[in-house]
């Protein structure tokens, strides 16, 4: 079974707190959501294998560790999913970025593509597939088969920063390679597939929508 990340660092947890509350604006939900995504990168990399440079400092030579020429791209799920793509970005700047456009039918709760660009040499490429939400997981699940159809060979993580339990186990399942990274896993998914309790309808608070 895959595995799954569970971030608690005190940080994150206090600005989830933030962004979870109903009257925080989209202004401030889209800064903290940004941070959030910064910090949880932090997170996400922490297996980038380093390489032995020689460097000069101004006093001496010096052996120095880098990142060893990982090619990464970044995958927001739109539109939702762009706010944490830039937050991860600004770690990662040489990262690439491919966009999954999904939205999920209110009726039926299952997603319905209409945009996906990639980067042309995805197959090169280890992918971070970005959400803000997991609910039902169908989303997620869809972008992710979108990437093996497309070519993708290498690792893909999934970050997200609400998670319900049956998102994740949906992605476990259907998944099981992918390694899953959230800052809460919640209780349960309501009738209208809504985490509770959430933080309510994630791109709706982002871009003011509603
Ligand atoms: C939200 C969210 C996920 C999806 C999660 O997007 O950003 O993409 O729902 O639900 P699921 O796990 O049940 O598929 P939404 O469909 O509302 O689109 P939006 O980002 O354009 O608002
Ligand atoms: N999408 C959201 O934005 N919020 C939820 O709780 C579920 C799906």
């Amino acid at each position: 079974m895959g595995s799954v990340h569970l971030i608690e660092h005190p940080l994150i947890q206090h600005k989830l707190s933030i962004i979870r509350d109903v009257g925080t604006g989209p202004k401030e939900f889209r800064e903290l959501v940004e941070e959030i995504a910064t910090l949880m990168a932090y997170e996400v990399t922490r297996d980038f294998p380093l390489e032995e440079i020689e460097i000069q400092t101004p006093i001496a030579k010096a052996k120095a560790k880098v990142i060893s020429g990982k090619k990464i791209a970044i995958v927001p799920i739109l539109r939702a999913g762009l706010v944490m793509a830039d937050g991860i970005m600004k770690l990662i700047p040489a990262a690439k970025m491919g966009h999954i456009g999904l939205y999920r039918d209110p009726n039926t709760l299952r997603p319905v593509e209409y945009y996906c660009k990639l980067p042309n040499d995805l197959q090169d490429r280890d992918l971070i597939v970005v959400d803000p939400m997991l609910a039902t997981g169908g989303s997620a699940s869809a972008a992710i088969d979108f990437l093996k159809k497309r070519g993708a060979t290498k690792t893909i993580k999934l970050v997200c920063l609400i998670a319900a339990p049956e998102g994740v186990a949906r992605i476990q399942q259907e998944h099981p390679e992918v390694e899953v990274f959230v800052a809460a896993i919640d209780d349960y998914l309501d009738n209208h597939g809504y985490i509770i309790p959430g933080l309510g309808d994630a791109g709706d608070r982002l871009f003011g929508t509603k």
